[in-house]
């Protein structure tokens, strides 16, 4: 059986299939192209809404968006991944419109409450193409918002256009989610991870390039939703055990060495605790691994990683047997660490791993989830990329 990817194409090329999508479905040229890209997270795992610390990269996989703007106020939208959509600003806010569609409509409504989309504004062709694969947990989402966001306001700062895209994700699309995906999107920078304060909001570039070493992607091929009720019971865990603290957000008691662990320990529901401890521990292992970066140990990165993925799934239970298996099945192949990325049930994984020993991570993954009865995953071996950008 032959092995499935998921390539990232080049630029040139999605920008071809963006324009002729726009062609086919308007009529005429685009005035322009952006691209924004999916991610995948190293480590700092469900701490971003808990103003924890993440340390994204962008993936090679990107949105492309192709646009025009128009003078009658109608904003068409069209994916060669879902159904056209046809409205107008009035006919956008919470939970309106559902599906793709709330994403992209949802940034143009929350570029206006922000006061970041311009005041002549009358209404938008918009043409999507994407590699990012949906619902494999890579932020086909965050492409999406990101890329129309730039498109629309491509003066505004990088930080309030991943503002907007959170609102629309947030308030219109109705998912509870932190801000790490549209920061990843906006705010990487080549080659480099983001070090994303969520507490502050800062942001610095730490190098990600391992000699040596690839970065495997698997998407488990599991089916993964976030707006399905369990991402947003983690969230409100996760904020009800600092409000029993005392506290505004956990960030807080992870600054706050052995009296932050005592408090969280001092937690008398069983479930508060493991899933404050998991914020805590997993806040401490990212300022482990920006240092193990940059002094390049990449063994003690991939310590890091597995310590992460047995705290997501044994404290904070977001894993499922196929993200276990893409760990395990890369761990037995010689991998220096993997976890599950993303908001998890389901999604994917990353493995760190001598790049003469990706194959047989490949192969092993795949003949263990095959073993198991489970779905058979796609593949991708990615770089720290670019960060979103205008195309043409
Ligand atoms: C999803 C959310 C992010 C973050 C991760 C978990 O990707 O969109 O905001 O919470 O889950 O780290």
């Amino acid at each position: 059986m032959t092995v499935r990817w998921f390539p990232a194409v080049p630029d040139v090329e999605l920008a071809q299939s963006a324009t002729d999508v726009f062609r086919r479905e308007f009529g005429g040229e685009p005035v322009g192209l952006w691209a924004a890209p999916g991610r995948v997270n190293l480590i700092g795992e469900h701490v971003d809404y808990a103003g924890g610390l993440c340390l994204p990269i962008a993936l090679p996989h990107s949105t492309v968006v192709a646009v025009s703007p128009r003078t009658d106020g109608l904003i068409r939208l069209r994916s060669t991944d879902g159904q056209p959509w046809d409205g107008r600003l009035r006919g956008i806010g919470p939970g309106r419109p559902t599906g793709w569609a709330s994403y992209p409509a949802g940034v143009i409504w929350a570029l206006r409450e922000n006061g970041l989309l311009a005041d002549d504004f009358g209404g938008v062709d918009a043409a999507f193409v994407s590699t990012v694969p949906i619902g494999a947990g890579l932020s086909s989402s965050a492409a999406l918002e990101c890329s129309l966001a730039l498109a629309l306001a491509p003066d505004a700062e990088r930080a309030a256009l991943a503002a907007a895209c959170v609102r629309a994700e947030n308030e219109v699309a109705l998912a509870p989610t932190g801000g790490m995906d549209q920061a990843a999107s906006l705010r990487t920078t080549e080659g480099h991870a983001l070090l994303l304060d969520s507490a502050s909001g800062a942001v610095s570039q730490v190098p990600f390039v391992p000699e040596g070493l690839s970065l495997l992607v698997i998407d488990t091929r599991a089916p993964h939703r976030l707006v399905d009720g369990q991402y947003a019971k983690r969230r409100s865990a996760v904020e009800r055990a600092a409000r029993r603290l005392g506290v505004d957000s956990l960030r807080e008691l992870a600054d706050n060495g052995r009296d932050g662990m005592d408090a969280v320990r001092s937690l008398k529901d069983d479930v508060l605790r493991r899933r404050a401890w998991h914020v805590i521990s997993e806040i401490a292992r990212v300022r482990l691994a920006v240092r193990a970066l940059e002094s390049g140990e990449f063994d003690e990165v991939g310590r890091l990683l597995y310590a992460s993925h047995m705290s997501l799934s044994r404290d904070f239970e977001v894993s499922c047997p196929e993200l276990d298996n893409a760990v395990e099945a890369t761990l037995i192949a010689g991998a220096l660490g993997a976890r599950m990325t993303g908001g998890g049930f389901g999604g994917s994984a990353i493995a760190l791993i001598p790049a003469e020993r990706v194959d047989e991570a490949v192969e092993t993954t795949r003949r263990r989830a095959a073993e198991r009865n489970l779905p058979e995953p796609a593949f991708a071996v990615v770089a720290a990329s670019a960060p979103a950008r205008r195309l043409t």
